[in-house]
């Protein structure tokens, strides 16, 4: 599988800024015993495939990002690279998220690595649609 490159500078990479920007409001999701609920038709980063949101604080045990996959398919990943613990952003058209540092580790949906300097595969987490909400439980 051939592994393509978000497009990012040097310095963004050296600095471990990822392409997913926070959210600027945090009220179209919850969190509460081990299950994150979103409000989809306000969470604007999801409303295209190739989407995502950065769910962070609340009490999280772990950051989350959320991806809006092809097919209207939703992947919950750890928001942190099992390499040296970097972000990671989708990447367009290849249902893979990549780190956002200088090593790119790339994974695939499952979270199972497909390039970089990691072996550890990226926690996933269960996402199920209900209504206008999307449920994540955290494994
Ligand atoms: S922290 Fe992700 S590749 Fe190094």
């Amino acid at each position: 599988m051939e592994v393509i490159k978000l497009n990012r500078s040097i310095f963004q990479r050296i600095l471990g800024k990822p392409a997913t920007e926070l959210p600027e409001n945090n009220d179209f999701w919850s969190f509460t015993d081990s299950k994150i609920t979103i409000k989809l038709s306000e969470a604007n980063g999801l409303s295209k495939p190739d989407g995502a949101v950065r769910l962070e604080g609340k009490g999280l045990p772990n950051r989350i990002i959320l991806v809006h996959g092809k097919k209207d398919q939703y992947q919950a990943y750890d928001n942190k690279c099992t390499h040296m613990g970097r972000r990671v952003d989708p990447v367009p058209g290849t249902e893979t998220v990549q780190c956002c540092s200088v090593n790119c580790a790339t994974f695939n949906q499952k979270g199972e690595v497909i390039d970089g300097p990691t072996k550890k595969p990226l926690k996933t987490h269960p996402v199920t649609l209900e209504n206008d909400k999307l449920i994540i439980t955290l494994n």
